[in-house]
């Protein structure tokens, strides 16, 4: 099937080409994020295949559908940027990828929490500018503290698994409760209990209109003092304001972040030659207790195989007019 391929960095052309060779699909490849200004590049297309932070509103469906496109897949599991409900009004049907190595995002989440707890990027900076002194980079034994975990999804419960064998307390907020959790000896508690009560909070819930700023200026109030917050899922569930201002009056501790409310024009680019203009993510990395990553958490060669391989596996089943297993149901 001729699919326009967005945002496809050198990582995604061989890996996916590499997943297609059986499969055989016309795969175009285009490194430009979809957006109405570059949705002309799919003509001729049945298929496009997006990332996290490619622009599939509503405009943008409606022109995908006037060139006959039937197929989003995103080479996600969020799938936020797209417009479902407009997809379906146009017929397109939206698949994302379910399942690849949770273990990717949530060893990552634990790494970064550790990263900001222990200073341990200030510290290489650091020797390597031939300073070895200990001022300003002492950390806390997670062992014996309390962890929240928003989300306790295959990511969060993961994730929760791995902070239980460091010795800590887990509390869980989500609207359904997964039993994986609980077996581990997480709780369950309202998210204002958990933020009151937990040294360390990890956000793992998808981002939607019930999530959006589920992390704000209001509930930060009643975080515990010096708590630090982890962010591996979406930007925007935390209000970065909000997290600037509890940053700036200690009440958050540290922040360790891989997504960013405004990573779209940011992230998956080299702008190290450039000025960056965004003064709310410069103001976050001149914190010595903030650590920013540009959405890497997902980064293993496991969970790009998977990605690639179910992405694949997408695109020939809608071929076949088999059921397809990862759709995104209309809303
Ligand atoms: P999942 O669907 O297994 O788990 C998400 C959990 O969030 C579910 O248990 C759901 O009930 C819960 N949830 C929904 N609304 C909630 C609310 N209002 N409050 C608390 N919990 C709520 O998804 P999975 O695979 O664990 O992924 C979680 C998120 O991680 C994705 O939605 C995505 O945004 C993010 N992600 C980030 C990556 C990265 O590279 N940084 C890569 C992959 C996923």
């Amino acid at each position: 099937m001729k699919t326009a391929v967005f945002s496809a960095r050198r990582y995604d052309k061989s890996m996916l080409a590499h997943a297609n060779a059986d499969a055989g699909h016309e795969l175009r490849f285009f490194e430009d994020r979809l957006s109405l200004a570059t949705a002309s590049l799919a003509e001729g297309c049945e298929a496009v295949c997006v990332f996290v932070n490619d622009s599939v509103d509503a405009e943008v469906l409606a022109a995908l559908a006037r060139q006959g496109i039937r197929l989003v897949a995103t080479r996600s599991t969020g799938y936020n940027q797209i417009d479902v409900a407009a997809a379906a009004r146009h017929g397109i049907a939206v698949v994302r990828v379910t399942d690849y190595s949770p273990y990717s995002v949530a060893e990552f989440a634990v790494g970064l929490l550790l990263a900001v707890n222990r200073k341990i990027a200030r510290a290489s900076a650091r020797t390597r500018d031939g300073n070895f002194d200990l001022e300003g980079l002492m950390g806390f034994d997670l062992h014996g503290k309390t962890v929240g975990v928003i989300g306790t999804g295959k990511i969060g419960a993961i994730f929760a698994r791995i902070m239980a064998g460091f010795g800590c307390t887990m509390l869980g907020h989500d609207p359904y409760r997964n039993p994986a959790f609980e077996e581990g000896g997480g709780r369950y508690v309202a998210v204002d209990e958990l933020l009151a009560r937990s040294d360390v909070v990890s956000l793992h819930c998808p981002l939607t209109d019930a999530t959006r700023y589920i992390i704000n200026a209001g509930n930060l109030a009643r975080a515990k003092r010096g708590s630090i917050l982890v962010n591996t899922s979406r930007g925007g569930l935390v209000d970065t304001d909000a997290a600037i201002a509890a940053l700036k009056s200690g009440k958050l501790g540290g922040l360790a972040i891989d997504v960013y409310e405004q990573e779209a024009n940011l992230f998956f680019q080299d702008l190290s030659s450039t000025i960056i203009c965004d003064d709310v993510i410069q103001r976050l990395v001149s914190f010595p207790n903030v650590i920013v990553t540009g959405h890497q958490a997902f980064f293993t060669v496991e969970a790009i195989g998977q990605i690639m391989q179910t992405t694949i596996d997408s695109l020939s089943a809608f071929e076949r007019g088999e059921p397809l297993l990862n759709r995104v149901p209309a809303p």
